[in-house]
Order: structure tokens, then C-alpha cells, then sequence
């Protein structure tokens, strides 16, 4: 399940307005991206996944289809999973951005890429960094005891060429529960 790009609820910066520092035609952006706060100048239509595959060179989220069909190109705004490849760079302009690069701590892989590594839930790996960015949203919204019926139905708008799904379902199911065992731990120290 995906949220819509807000662009209509965030405007871009236009750009090119009286007292703006802002080259006319192009909009100004400012974002904090797997931690790290980011700014640039940018032609209005660039495409968030454009934005941070080209000029932030975070190569991990990829390009897949381009329409919003496969989920190659999930990344989290504000917490939530989007389709990088249909939202606008300058819509995300104050937000927080994490992609696949964000997710692994201190050296550690992230509980649920832990958890496509031991249950195999890839093969050629190009929708992987999408699968495990939805997969950690339908665990931040649904919880970690997440049925396999449930992870099927979220998982609709991520697409796998390779793998029937099977071990990419059982990936999530067991990357939920370390999550959430994760963060009853957190919680009690
Ligand atoms: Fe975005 Fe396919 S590249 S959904
Ligand atoms: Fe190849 Fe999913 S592992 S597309």
C-alpha cells in the first residue's frame, strides 16, 4: 500500500520570484536524506528518484517501470513508503527521506534485510531495495505479528520477476517478527 505524492498538499518551490535566490525555471529543495541534510537546485519536473539516483548518487533505489506499476523505486518520505518514480523532488521540499541506503546501522543489516539474506528472498535483487522498504512500512503500519494473507495484499504493488514470492513472503514474515523483537528490546532497556 502506497501513498500518494503530495504535491498537492506541499508546492514546489517555484523559483525565479522577486527576492528569490532561485534561478528562474528551477526550484529549490531541501531535504534530510538518510540523516544527512541535502539541498539543491533543480529543474521543477525532477523526479524524486531521479534526484536521489542522480544528483545524490544513491544507486540502491532503482527504476524498474517508471509508471508506479512495480515497486523498484519504493523509498520512505515522512515515515511513509512512496513510489520515488511518480513523486516530484520539489514535492518532498522539508521532508525526510530514507532509502534502501538508510536502513543498515552502525555496520548492521536492518532486521528485514537480515531477513531477505537468510531466507533467500531474492535472486537477480533488482526489486529487492523496494520490497524491503515496503515490507518495513507494512511492519511499521501493521505490526510484526503480520499474517501471510496481509503481506501478500500489501506486497501488491511490488513486483518480482524472479521469485514466485514464496521466500519473499516468508522473508517479511520473519523480518516483522525481528523488528518487532527489536523493539520490545529497545524498549525494556
Ligand atoms: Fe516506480 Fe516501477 S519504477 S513503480
Ligand atoms: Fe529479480 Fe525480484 S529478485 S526481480
Amino acid at each position: 500500500m502506497f501513498f500518494k505524492s503530495r504535491k498537492d498538499d506541499r508546492p514546489a518551490a517555484a523559483g525565479g520570484s522577486p527576492g528569490s535566490s532561485t534561478a528562474p525555471g528551477r526550484a529549490s529543495v531541501h531535504m534530510t536524506v538518510n540523516g544527512k541534510t541535502v539541498s539543491g537546485e533543480i529543474d521543477p519536473r525532477t523526479l524524486l528518484v531521479q534526484f536521489l539516483r542522480e544528483q545524490l548518487r544513491l544507486t540502491g533505489t532503482h527504476v524498474g517501470c517508471d509508471t508506479s506499476q512495480c515497486g523498484a523505486c519504493v523509498v520512505h518520505v515522512d515515515g511513509r513508503a512512496i513510489k520515488s518514480c511518480t513523486t516530484l523532488a520539489a514535492t518532498c521540499d522539508g521532508a525526510t527521506v530514507t532509502t534502501i541506503e538508510g536502513l543498515a546501522q552502525g555496520g548492521e543489516l536492518h532486521p528485514m534485510q537480515e531477513a531477505f539474506r537468510q531466507h533467500h528472498g531474492l535472486q537477480c535483487g533488482f526489486c529487492t531495495p523496494g520490497m524491503i522498504m515496503a515490507a518495513v512500512d507494512i511492519v511499521n503500519r501493521k505490526g510484526g505479528n503480520v499474517s501471510e494473507a496481509v503481506i501478500r495484499e500489501e506486497l501488491d504493488g511490488n513486483i518480482c520477476r524472479c521469485t514466485g514470492y514464496h521466500n519473499i513472503v516468508a522473508a517479511v514474515r520473519a523480518g516483522a517478527a525481528a523488528m518487532s523483537g527489536a523493539s520490545r528490546r529497545q524498549a525494556a532497556e
